[in-house]
This record gives C-alpha cells, structure tokens and sequence, in this order.
C-alpha cells in the first residue's frame, strides 16, 4: 500500500483522535439529558449492552475497512466490492457527515458563546433565568450565527492543516486537557453535599422507566457517540498502518467513550440534585441548568468556565472528524488538494448548517410535516435515529456477508501479533471468532432492523 497518504505517527495517537471523534457532545451534552429523561440508570445499563453487542463490532469493522483499503468510505467500498450499490453506502456516510456536522456546529457554537460568558462570568440566580437568556440570545440570528462560524473556521483550520499536524496534534493536546478538566469537575461533584443522590441516579435503575422506545434512544445513541455509521471511523482507520492492532484501539476507544460519558453525568447530576433541581430539562440541561447551579458553588466562577470549556473541547476533536469523512472523499475520488476539498465541503456544509442556526429565530416555526421538528431537530432525529443504524446496518451486511468473516479476522489479525494487552491468542480462538461472527451476522443486523420496524410503527 504504497500511496502518499498521510498516517498516524503512532497507534497512540490514533486512539487518542479516535477518542477525540467518539467523545463528544454526545457524551457530555447528549448523555446526561436522555439518561436524565429515560430513567438514569435503566438507560446506561441498556446504553453499555448496545455498546458491547453492537458498538464494539461496528467500530472494529469501520476501523477495519478504513485500514485495508486506505480509503475513504465511497472508495473503500468500491475496493472491496467493485458494486454500485455499496458505493452508494459510502454516500450515504457522505450525506450523513453534512447532516451530523450542520447541527453538531451550532451546539459547537453555543459551547464557544458560553465560554466567552463563563469568562465574563454567569449573574443568573435561578435555571429559569438562564434559560431565558438562552432564547432571548438565539432569537438574535446574528449571536447564533456569529459563534457557530467562530467554531466552524476553528473546524476548517484543524482539517486544512492536514493529519498529523491538524487532526493528531488537535487531540493529542486537546483530549488529556479534558480529561484533567472533567476529573477535577468529579471530584468538585462528588463533594457537595446530597451528592450521593445524583450518583444513584445513575447507578441505581428504575426498570419502570424502561420501554421500547428507550431501546431505540439507547442503540441510536451507541452509534452517535463511538461515531459509527457514516465512515467517520473508517476514514481514521483509513490513515492507520498495517502494524497497528485494532482490536485493542477499539476497545480503549469504547471504553473512554463509556467511561468519560459515565465521569459527565456523574459531574452533572450530583450538580443538579444537590441544589434539588430536576434531571429532565432535556437538551437545556446543560446550557439552562448548569450555569446557574455551577456559578453558585464556592469556586464557581473556575467551575462554570472549566466546564464550558470542556464542553467546547469536546466538540472541536468531534467535528473534525465528521468533516474530515467529505472532505477525504474529495481528496480520494475526485484528486482534490486537501486545501481545496476543504474549503468546498466547508463551505457547503456551512450553507447546510444555516436553517438549523435559523431553527432558533427566523425558521423557528418552519417544522416539518406533522412532526413539530425543526430544522435544527430533524437534522439531530435524522442522523441519531436513521442515517447512523442504517449505515451500520449496512457494514454489518457487508462485513457478514459480503466481505465474510473469515475475511474480517485474517485481516483484524494483521497488527495483532504485538497485542499487550489481551495477549496475541484472542483472535485466534475459535471461540471470540465464533462469537465476532454471531454479532456480525445476526445480532447487529437484526436488532437494528427490529428498531427500525418499531420506529416506524410496524411491530
Ligand atoms: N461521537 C461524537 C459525540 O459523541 C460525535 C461524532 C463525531 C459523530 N463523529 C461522528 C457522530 C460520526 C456520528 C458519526 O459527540
């Protein structure tokens, strides 16, 4: 595989931007409300059965198929198929990558507008005041589209600088900052008083909360967050070595995701219910309820900074990696320079970001039929609950039936050889390979398949 692709300096900094996509808004804005609205702990537990049953395979296959074919995911597809139709899977991740980032940057834009207030510092006595401020800013076109351009050129700057020096040297220094910023924020949580209550909510479950829609928000939210479905991952992996092993990269990857998801909500909750506030605000939770009750602390000023920053951190080292998958498509398939496919796929993805910033203002009463969803909403129900499974629908296809599983572990094996931390024998037991192909080839497909049927109200 001689090319001039660029690739990771080492295995190292490939989890650490693999982690930077997967931990996200997702994981500190997105998380804690559904769990807060789905009966805590009840959600997580049937969130970690999505992860390890389906998650994890997805996320070893893209990586997987990035890597073998050092291509994009149109690309990579048409190496190892040569059909049309599985080209049109890779599109699918290519339209979905527009879809994900136009409302992924406004929630970018607002972390980067909270910051600056954080800086200035938050005067709000109550949640509900907080929460006014919050849509009288947004009813202001300008404030919405200000920041979320603020984040967006941020964006373009890492991409256009290229691998190695744009998307791994971002998380290389961005992901230990958060880390060390969301620790400290634990700790601080974990000291208040009642503290004890926030974390039972997340670890004590309330079965009752539990219903069919709660499996549906679950598996839409495994593949939100390791940011599977739409080649994100495949176009990491893509710029990964052959001496790289990834089963262990995607395990740490799946791991830190849970475990930094786990570390926020305990952050937030114990937070929230210390001061007796209720955990179902939804996706305000975190811009309505957390300024007010964060400032209010002893410290609070440090605190309510430290987590917006984080939360803007969090959502740089993900939206790279969702522009990076059109953008590694132009320079693939249609020999653009990166200088060039970035500036054209910025620009359109900008210009498809723009109703969504409008969703909060101008556009706000524009819904689509019947739904009551905006701009904004729909491009968040689209990817999560629809583009997202569907397109690991189709990579668990293609791995079970078309590529093969024989396939899939001689070419996870390669790399394996210097595994260090489960020994070099997993793969070659019979036993982890008979279990990969059961997920592959059943679990996957027909558990996403059945949420589907629901979704659309068939069973
Ligand atoms: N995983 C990120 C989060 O939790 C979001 C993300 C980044 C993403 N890249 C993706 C989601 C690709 C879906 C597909 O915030």
């Amino acid at each position: 595989m001689s090319n001039n692709r660029e690739q990771w300096s080492s295995k190292t900094n490939f989890i650490l931007a693999a982690a930077g996509s997967a931990v996200g808004l997702g994981n500190i804005w997105k998380f804690p409300y559904i769990a807060g609205e789905n009966g805590g702990a009840a959600f997580l537990f049937i969130y970690m059965i999505c992860i390890v049953i389906i998650g994890l395979p997805i996320l070893n296959i893209e990586i997987l198929l990035g890597r073998a074919t050092q291509k994009n995911p149109v690309g990579a597809f048409r190496a190892l198929s040569g059909k049309p139709f599985w080209t049109y899977v890779g599109a699918l991740g290519v339209f979905a990558s527009f879809t994900i980032l136009s409302f992924y940057s406004i929630v970018g834009g607002w972390s980067v507008a909270y910051t600056i207030e954080a800086l200035k510092g938050f005067t709000f006595d109550t949640p509900q005041v907080a929460g006014e401020f919050f849509e009288l800013k947004n009813s202001n076109p300008l404030w919405i589209m200000g920041y979320h351009t603020a984040f967006f050129l941020g964006v373009v700057g890492i991409i256009l600088s290229g691998v190695r020096a744009g998307l791994e040297r971002a998380s290389k220094y961005l992901m230990p900052a958060l880390f060390f910023i969301l620790a400290i924020l634990v700790v601080q949580g974990l000291v208040l008083p009642d503290a004890n209550q926030g974390v039972s909510f997340l670890f004590e479950p309330d079965w009752s909360k539990i219903n069919a829609q709660t499996f549906l928000l679950a598996l839409g939210h495994a593949f939100f967050t390791l940011s599977l479905g739409m080649g994100a991952m495949m176009t990491y992996g893509s710029y990964l070595s052959d001496k790289d092993d990834i089963v262990n990269a995607s395990y740490l990857v799946a791991f830190l995701d849970t475990f930094i998801a786990i570390m926020a909500g305990v952050a937030i909750f114990t937070v929230v219910f210390s001061s007796g506030y209720d955990p179902t605000a939804g996706p305000g939770l975190v811009f309505h309820v957390l300024p007010p009750l964060l400032s209010q602390l002893t410290g609070g000023y440090f605190f309510a900074l430290l987590f917006f920053l984080l939360l803007t951190i969090a959502a740089i080292t993900s939206a790279i990696s969702i522009l990076e998958v059109s953008v590694s498509y132009l320079v693939d398939e249609v020999k653009y320079s990166r200088k060039k496919a970035t500036l054209i796929m910025g620009t359109l993805v900008y210009v498809a970001s723009i109703p969504c910033a409008l969703s909060f203002n101008i556009l706000a009463d524009v819904t689509f039929l019947g739904t009551g969803l905006t701009f904004f909403d729909m491009a968040d129900y689209l990817a999560s609950n629809f583009l997202l499974p569907l397109g690991g629908f189709f990579l668990a296809i293609f791995a079970g039936y078309v590529w093969k599983v024989d396939e899939v572990v001689k070419n996870l094996l390669i790399g394996n050889s210097r595994s260090i931390y489960f020994g070099n024998s997993i793969l070659k037991s019979k036993s982890f390979v008979a279990v990969l192909s059961f997920l592959i080839r059943y679990v996957s497909p027909i558990s996403i398949f059945l949420v589907f049927l629901y979704q659309f109200g068939w069973i």
